[in-house]
């Protein structure tokens, strides 16, 4: 007899919303499992963010949450929120439990996973954090929980790079000992691996960067993806990077970690992601 259960439905929700390439990966995740869904992208208003969160759980089961609603999304959870999006004061994955409205923040553990994939394991590594804006503080628990021996977040502002700092250790006062902070101008050491979480790779700028020394085999990792290697990648090899990676394998990983939350299973990131490769050009 055929299956007439309705699928059920997800979707990302966001503004601007048309670029998300949330749906693509969701449904090929999908398709490794037989799973029907329907997952749909959702432009709230500006103003209008919980409206449309309630009414799509009416009877949805899940959302993601892009820009710029992560911390709005944070505020509507309020106590149900996991320990990752306490960390990170956003929240970019919801879902129900007995009525109730839940929040995780997968970006991190999507940056950590990209990391391990690409072969350099954040465990025992000493990271230089650039940026202190919604995507840096949301890598930084997910990096610290993953053993990095010393995490140094810098900021053209140095005040911000501060305040995560802060804001971390107030909620895992063990973060202080790995955790420091300063200003691009800091004499900042030798590292394995550069982040770039700075929005200047959105407009293909290079960000102003510190003047750090990169270890052997070290990586420079562009949070930000685009077809051809991003200007940050490029000045980081000439400055002495052994590798450098854009952000492509952190979307579809930290879309993998929210598929496990709703579905409860592990998708297989890499044939996904070797399809928007070629998508993207
Ligand atoms: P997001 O939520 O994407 O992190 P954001 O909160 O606007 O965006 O933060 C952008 C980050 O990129 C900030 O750390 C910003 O530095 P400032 O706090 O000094 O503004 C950083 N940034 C943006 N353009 C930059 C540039 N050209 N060079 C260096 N840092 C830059």
């Amino acid at each position: 007899m055929p299956d007439t259960t309705p699928a059920k439905r997800y979707g990302v929700i966001g503004h601007p919303i048309e670029h998300s390439r949330s749906p693509q990966i969701h449904t090929q995740f999908a398709s490794q499992f037989n799973l029907a869904l329907s997952y749909e992208r959702i432009l709230a208003p500006l103003d209008g963010f919980s409206a449309t969160v309630e009414a799509f759980f009416k009877d949805g089961s899940g959302l993601n949450v892009t820009l710029p609603f992560k911390e709005q999304a944070y505020d509507l959870v309020g106590p149900r929120l996991s320990r990752r999006a306490r960390m990170a004061g956003a929240v970019n994955t919801l879902w129900l439990e007995e009525g109730q409205l839940h929040g995780c923040n997968t970006d991190g553990v999507g940056l950590c996973s990209d990391l391990l994939r690409v072969g350099h394991n954040p465990e025992g590594k000493r990271i230089l954090l650039i940026g202190a804006g919604g995507a840096s503080r949301g890598v930084v628990f997910p990096l610290l929980e993953a053993g990095c021996e010393m995490l140094h977040i810098i900021n053209r502002t140095s005040a911000k790079a501060y305040d995560i700092r802060e804001q971390v250790v107030a909620l895992d006062p063990d973060a202080s000992r790995r955790l420091s902070a300063g200003g691009l101008d800091d004499h900042c050491g030798d590292w394995d691996i550069v982040i770039n979480a700075t929005s200047a790779s959105l407009n293909q700028n290079l960000p102003e960067l510190p003047d750090a020394r990169y270890r052997s085999n070290s990586l420079a990792y562009d949070m930000f993806y685009a077809s051809e290697p991003t200007a940050f990648m490029r000045a980081a090899e000439q400055a002495g990077a052994t590798h450098s990676k854009d952000g492509l394998g952190m979307l579809v990983g930290q879309a993998a970690a929210s598929f496990q939350i709703w579905h409860g299973v592990e998708a297989d990131v890499e044939p996904v992601l070797a399809k928007l490769r070629q998508d993207i050009g």
